[in-house]
């Protein structure tokens, strides 16, 4: 299968897993217990229909929006994502530079594989996001935050919903793990892929530049699933959460808030936006799709707060049906890991262009010039 054989993200995904051994593609495409939220991430947004509205005299399509004070030339961002050295040897500098040239944001993971300061280099000016963990580490958090600001990152990106992580049975299975713990048949999985092999060994040694220096994990000390339970604080609480907030003094979101509740406390607390999110279902399985619970929480607090929200975003209509309910941007996971994972930087180049295209298509046909003119009245719910 050839790159430009890709028209959607299933054909990426299908991509990918031909390239990537077993442990590796079923890390990216799998989720928590019996993966139903990550199904209904996506199938949620079956349950609503756009209405078009036509001789509009459409001429000029206008998909920029401003979310926490960043410009954005499209109404989708690169949600941060952990370990994509793993999935190309180019990793986060296939993403940044991807994300630069279709002029986005890019997150860059506390458990990413590239410095944030070097993703800043390759972003080429555009907003980056930079998603990090609480830490019992007091120090750690500053520190981290500090060396955010230095880098000149624009949005902190603190991701709430992960005090444990989630239950990963495939994972479980293939024996994925950092550093790697496979089993036989794991081993078995990499061996049958050599091209993935090669590429792997041939360029520079994983590691994890935002945790060197306060956690040994590349080197094989730590494991991930360790630092999710040894080194993350399970009683951070909306006090903690503030004091960082007032710490940052700028443009601060909390990704995976759900509740209505919670949205308000965001709100208390000086957050700029709030991410609804359930980590692409990877981790309380049995949580609402964020598509689902968009309405309820853009109600209750969308004139006081950017209200973004991901999860199972595979076409620009999905991003249509997102900002027709009030979201201010949508972020994309898995969409631009499989085009990365099977073209490194082409593949997430592809999978933008596609995605404009898509959300300008959509936009024509919907007789919208502008994201602004997106609202309830252009979407039906079935039931
Ligand atoms: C392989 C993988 C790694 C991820 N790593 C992180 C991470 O390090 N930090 C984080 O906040 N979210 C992480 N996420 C969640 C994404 O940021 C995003 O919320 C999710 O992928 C959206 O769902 P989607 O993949 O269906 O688009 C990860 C998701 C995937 C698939």
């Amino acid at each position: 299968m050839r790159l430009k054989d890709c028209h959607n993200f299933h054909d990426f995904r299908r991509m990918a897993k031909q390239r990537l051994p077993g442990p590796i593609f079923n890390y990216i495409d799998g989720a928590a217990d019996d993966e139903g939220t990550y199904r209904r991430n996506t199938s949620a947004f079956d349950d609503c229909d756009l209405i078009p509205n036509v001789l509009r005299g459409v001429t000029d399509v206008d998909m920029s929006v401003t979310v926490m004070g960043q410009k954005l030339a499209m109404p989708v961002y690169c949600s941060p994502t952990a370990l994509q050295r793993l999935f190309h040897h180019q990793g986060e500098r296939a993403v940044a530079a991807a994300a630069a040239k279709y002029g986005t944001m890019f997150g860059v993971s506390s458990l990413g594989t590239v410095s944030l300061e070097e993703a800043r280099r390759i972003g080429n000016g555009q907003p980056q996001v930079y998603q990090f963990y609480f830490h019992k580490d007091r120090g750690l958090n500053r520190d981290m935050m500090g060396r955010a600001r230095q880098a000149g990152v624009e949005v902190m990106m603190l991701t709430v919903d992960s005090i444990t992580g989630g239950n990963r049975e495939r994972d479980k299975r293939t024996g994925f793990a950092i550093p790697f713990k496979l089993n036989l048949a794991g081993i078995t999985q990499f061996v049958i892929k050599p091209g993935w092999a090669i590429n792997y060994f041939t360029h520079e040694p994983f590691k994890l530049p935002q945790l060197d220096g306060h956690v040994d994990m590349g080197g094989g000390a730590m494991s991930i699933s360790r630092y999710f339970t040894e080194m993350l604080d399970p009683s951070m609480s909306w006090d903690d959460v503030a004091a960082m907030v007032q710490h940052w003094d700028g443009q601060f979101c909390l990704k995976g808030i759900m509740s209505v509740e919670d949205a308000k406390r965001a709100v208390e607390i000086g957050c700029t936006g709030i991410v609804l999110s359930n980590h692409g279902g990877r981790q309380l399985d049995g949580s609402r799709s964020a598509f689902d619970q968009l309405a309820e929480i853009v109600d209750a607090v969308g004139d006081k707060i950017d209200v973004i929200m991901d999860g199972g975003v595979q076409r620009g209509t999905h991003v249509l049906k997102a900002l027709s309910l009030g979201a201010k941007a949508v972020g994309l996971g898995r969409y631009y890991l499989f085009p990365l994972a099977a073209a490194g930087q082409a593949g997430v180049e592809r999978a933008l262009d596609l995605m404009r295209i898509e959300i300008e298509r959509g936009m024509r046909l919907m007789g919208c010039t502008s994201v602004k003119e997106f609202n309830r009245h252009n979407l039906r719910f079935r039931r």
